[in-house]
């Protein structure tokens, strides 16, 4: 097979690379184990705290409860951002379905927020590419997915003047820059900027393949394009991957808010930006939404019972939440009072945590709900409202994206006020 024991050869119980995302049998993802592994930084509050005092607004709700928990070099980012440098952000998905669920709206929604909150420029890669040599989709179907998935994402609320989308299949090969010498149409000179590509090469220069071995676990069934892969993944990393915006401005710092299991990609990024000339890109990473059955669970493609699909109407989303949301409830109402829900597995608490913003609401719900005051039921139809509302917002922000805004965001154009 392919890359998928790549984490897990060490210690085979828990495996998390940008392919597989699987704990110990029958336990959870083990986070702290992962930081250890993975050598990253907890994120502390007082980090936290300083996000606070920087931007004068209220820290999100995913730096409150934990959600995004690890990073590496924030706080250096955040020394910058305090001397009055600026930086960009950097996200990214690999559309390889047609129907985002909960979980992969997180990373958007954070990045948002952090776009809101500091002020700055984002890009977004969409790895069509990547999709397509890992899921075996053709190139023109995971291009059409890129393009569907990007209306889920500029639903999100990303600032157009801030905001750079592109599919890698678009943009990797470089683009055309027309320069009038004289009036249209008597002369034009044209020029490929390709630096992109240019990035990935000198990227590739500097992981052998033993590293990629190393990291990713590739072996030697895996067809080539996996291999190098990776430094398109690492490229937009760099400012001068993107001329039309950062040009002269290679000294710009970078942070990648993503979920951890793509650490292994920005490991390797890290390692080589030194030797490039650039700063290592810092990291904000989070941890993973867990599937509707418990957090032993994988949400699962094939399985549309796992998870909450911004697709879903209300009615899914009662059915779901009360026939599979795992609780932590007692199994009958006398042991339930007499004892209490199990937080710590209960699957309603949890997707609150996530989405129900009122921090006293829920610290209300958790003690009650812990002491058996409040029933499991009454948990569920607390996380349907919330859900519910979330799922109509994001539905009707969807359905306003037309092909034009899909258009204007993944224009290869300069963005003058990005950083105001
Ligand atoms: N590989 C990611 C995925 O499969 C997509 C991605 C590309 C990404 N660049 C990124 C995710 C940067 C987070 C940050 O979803």
């Amino acid at each position: 097979m392919s890359a998928k024991d790549g984490e897990g050869e060490a210690e085979a119980e828990q495996v998390v690379n940008p392919w597989e995302v699987s704990a110990k049998d029958g336990g959870k993802i083990d986070y702290d184990k992962l930081i250890d592994k993975f050598g990253c930084q907890r994120l502390e509050k007082s980090l936290i705290d300083r996000v606070h005092r920087l931007t004068s607004r209220p820290p999100h709700v995913f730096l409150r409860r934990g959600v995004f928990f690890a990073h590496r070099d924030f706080n250096e980012i955040l020394d910058a951002y305090e001397r009055g440098d600026k930086f960009y952000l950097y996200t990214g998905r690999g559309p390889s379905s047609e129907a985002l669920h909960l979980g992969h709206l997180v990373p958007f929604m954070f990045t948002k927020y952090l776009q809101d909150a500091f002020k700055v420029p984002l890009v977004i890669q969409l790895t069509d590419d990547e999709k397509c040599m890992w899921k075996n989709l053709s190139v023109e179907e995971s291009k059409r997915l890129a393009r569907e998935n990007a209306k889920d994402i500029i639903a999100c609320g990303f600032d157009v003047s801030k905001t750079f989308i592109f599919s890698d299949f678009n943009y990797v090969g470089g683009y055309v820059l027309l320069i009038c010498i004289f009036p249209p149409p008597k002369l034009a000179s044209i020029l490929i900027l390709s630096t992109f590509y240019e990035n990935m090469v000198r990227i590739d220069k500097c992981v052998t393949y033993n590293k990629v071995v190393g990291i990713f676990g590739f072996t030697g069934e895996d067809h080539i394009g996996k291999i190098s892969f990776p430094a398109v993944q690492a490229a937009p990393s760099f400012p001068s991957s993107f001329p039309h915006l950062f040009s002269g401005k290679n000294d710009l710092r970078c942070m990648i808010p993503c979920a951890i299991d793509q650490d292994p990609y920005f490991r390797m990024t890290r390692d080589v930006a030194p030797r490039l000339g650039y700063h290592k890109p810092a990291l904000i990473e989070s941890s993973f939404f867990p599937a509707l059955q418990g957090e032993t669970g994988k949400m699962s493609a094939s399985d549309p019972n796992s998870a909450i699909y911004v697709t879903d109407s209300g009615k899914d989303i009662k059915n779901k939440v009360n026939k599979y949301a795992f609780s932590g409830g007692q199994d009958s109402v006398e042991k339930h009072r007499k004892y209490g829900a199990n937080l710590e597995v209960d699957i309603p608490i949890k997707y609150l945590g996530f989405f129900l913003e009122d921090d006293a609401e829920l610290e209300h719900i958790r003690r009650e709900y812990g002491a058996g005051r409040m029933l499991t039921g009454e948990v569920k139809k607390r996380l349907i409202e919330v859900l519910t509302e979330l799922v109509e917002r994001h539905r009707r922000a969807r359905a306003a994206v037309t092909d034009e805004m899909v258009d204007a965001f993944m224009a290869v154009r300069p963005l003058p006020n990005m950083f105001s």
